[in-house]
């Protein structure tokens, strides 16, 4: 007969090896099945290469979803310094590069080891295409390999981004043949494509602040072949609403354009035009300079001021417009997931069916960049490795 596992973890990523090492901790039997080849895909190309693996002021403001409270608990039950603590355990280095951003000094892949070495006596599966759940008096999962019995089932596969590393929308089937609602789906942290690409500016870099609304983000921007990427950028494109919604991007940053302007012409009047962009790296100065101050043969002294000020709203202001987004192929994550209202916020667990579980990324809990989604992705696992 067919042995009943404690619990069927889909998805041996970040978060589904968490809750397997958690579960199989408090004495639960765990079988994880991925269909990869090996666990941890995604960790292995984070960071770098180092994986930024946690944040330490993580909170739930550093998190986009529908319910902006959901993630409290579990993040209050399972912290960026409880995940340090374990990494020190373990002995891998870490160095912290921005404020609270921590990554391996090494290689991401110590973080892969670390969780194998934590869900030791686990059984793992990989290799292991899942045709689908039925539910009964337990869960059976149909594998390419025969089934697997299990009282509960957590799912883990993550969310769309990158489908050529395996991503798929199984946890969303799998949620919804349930009952469980899903808030709609679309990439996060992904660069932005121009509708006119500057290929000529590929590779400039500034730092800029990008706003939507009243969200900004002062971090670096950098022009791509097809558009614009970068930190801030990123970071912004998790708040549109919708593909085309461009953000306003400040190159002059914690200053007033007009009045930073205002003073170049008033020290060096007797300049050319196009030393007003003098603080701009030298290919995107030429580049406004071609489209906005080619007609003019003037000093600054006798440029109109209302020259200034439309060059002031473009440095401090510019709209882009934008033929949408690189898509989950660049994308670093999936905004949207499963609806947080069908889970409980302590377990993960569904609200209406015992045993079903969600955690990570395919849930509709999006964090910003600088290791958020993984301490979502420790944190999620490790509550619902607890109620296992
Ligand atoms: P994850 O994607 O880790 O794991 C899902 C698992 O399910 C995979 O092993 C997959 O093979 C498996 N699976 C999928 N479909 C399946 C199916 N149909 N059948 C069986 N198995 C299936 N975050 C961060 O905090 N710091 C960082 O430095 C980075 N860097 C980064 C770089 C890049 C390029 C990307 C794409 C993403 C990041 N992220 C990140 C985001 C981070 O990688 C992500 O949020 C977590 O890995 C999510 O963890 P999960 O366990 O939910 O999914």
């Amino acid at each position: 007969m067919n042995e009943v596992f404690d619990a069927a973890i889909l998805g041996a990523g970040a978060a589904g090896l968490m809750a397997a090492a958690t579960a199989r901790k408090g004495g639960a039997s765990v079988v994880v099945l991925d269909h990869a080849a090996e666990p941890g895909r995604k960790i292995l190309i984070s960071g770098g290469g180092r994986c930024n693996f946690t944040n330490l002021d993580a909170k739930a403001e550093n998190f986009l979803s529908a319910n902006r409270h959901f993630m409290r608990s579990a993040l209050a039950g399972y912290t960026p310094r409880d995940f340090l603590a374990l990494v020190e355990r373990h002995g891998i280095g870490w160095q912290e590069k921005a404020e609270g951003q921590l990554f391996c000094s090494e290689s991401a892949r110590d973080i892969v080891s670390l969780l194998l070495r934590e869900a030791e006596g686990c059984v793992l599966r990989f290799n292991t295409p899942i045709r689908g759940v039925t539910a009964g008096d337990v869960f059976r999962v149909q594998t390419d390999a025969g089934e697997v019995q299990a009282r509960s089932l957590v799912l883990a596969t993550g969310g769309l981004s990158i489908p050529k590393l395996g991503a798929s929308d199984l946890s969303l089937r799998i949620a919804r043949q349930f009952g469980l609602e899903i808030v709609k789906t679309v990439p996060g942290l992904v660069p932005l494509t121009l509708e006119t690409p500057l290929p000529d500016l590929a590779g400039v870099s500034l730092p800029v602040r990008a706003s939507i609304g009243k969200t900004g983000f002062t971090d670096g921007m950098v022009f791509t072949h097809r558009g614009l990427s970068g930190p801030a950028i990123l970071q912004i494109s998790s708040y549109q609403d919708g593909p085309l919604d461009a953000p306003a991007i400040d190159m002059m940053p914690g200053r007033d354009a007009r009045s930073a302007l205002g003073e170049i012409k008033k020290a060096r009047p007797r300049a050319e035009p196009t030393s007003l962009l003098q603080d701009l790296p030298q290919r995107l100065a030429r580049h406004i300079a071609s489209n906005t101050l080619a007609d003019l043969d003037c000093t600054l002294a006798n440029l109109p001021d209302k020259r200034i000020i439309a060059l002031a709203e473009q440095i401090g202001r510019w709209r882009p417009r934008l033929s949408g987004t690189e898509g989950y192929a660049k994308a670093e994550v999936m905004k949207g997931g499963i609806d947080t209202r069908a889970l409980l916020s302590k377990t993960l667990e569904s609200r209406d069916v015992p045993g079903l579980f969600a955690i990570g990324e395919a849930v509709d809990v999006t964090g910003w960049l600088g290791g958020y989604n993984f301490q979502w992705a420790w944190s999620s696992g490790v509550a619902a490795g607890r109620a296992i």
